[in-house]
């Protein structure tokens, strides 16, 4: 384990998630889930580095996410796209996408929700508050484009605590 600041690994993380995506990891309790997104990202509020998730409010980790509000990102830097692609596709409603699919979840330092072990770059996030998203802010053009069905995204905000590569 190695912490590393997030500075160093903003541009690292926003070309995977522009490229298959990352794994959110979220999780109330004994119920986890993780899921695929691949917009959002670091950013800076409250004088501190965030890390901005859209959750649509169809998925089920936006049950989970709502009710506690840490999360992690696991970044892979060797092929997962299988996984991604799983955990972006697949239910956690349907499925435990920890089980059986190469996405294994282990502990975390600094919250309450899991890692994907495989992961090589790990961010922990505290939760710093949401934003539900409103179709009647959106222009038009995103509206109809990316809100057709009405499925908004809510954006979740967390303190990036850990930011570090597993080796
Ligand atoms: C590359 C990729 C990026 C994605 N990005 C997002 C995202 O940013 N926000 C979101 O709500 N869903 C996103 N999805 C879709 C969810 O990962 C997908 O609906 C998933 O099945 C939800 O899982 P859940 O129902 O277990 O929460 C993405 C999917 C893929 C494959």
């Amino acid at each position: 384990m190695r912490e590393i600041p997030i500075t160093e690994v903003v541009n690292l993380i926003t070309a995977k998630m522009a490229n298959g995506g990352v794994f959110l990891c979220v999780a109330n309790g004994e119920t986890k889930n993780v899921m695929t997104i691949g917009w959002g990202g670091v950013n800076t509020f409250f004088g501190a580095p965030c890390f901005l998730a859209p959750v649509r409010q169809s998925r089920y980790s936006y049950g989970i996410i709502r009710k506690n509000g840490a999360f992690t990102v696991g970044v892979p830097l060797h092929d997962m796209r299988k996984q991604l692609a799983f955990a972006g596709s697949e239910s956690g409603r349907d499925v435990d996408k920890f089980v059986g699919h190469g996405i294994t979840a282990a502990s975390a330092q600094a919250v309450n929700v899991p890692i994907v072990k495989e992961c090589e770059l790990q961010l922990e996030c505290e939760p710093q508050g949401y934003v539900e998203q409103k179709a009647d802010m959106m222009i038009p053009e995103i509206r109809d484009r990316v809100y057709a069905d009405g499925d908004m995204h809510t954006f979740f905000l967390g303190k990036i605590v850990r930011c570090y590569y597993t080796e």
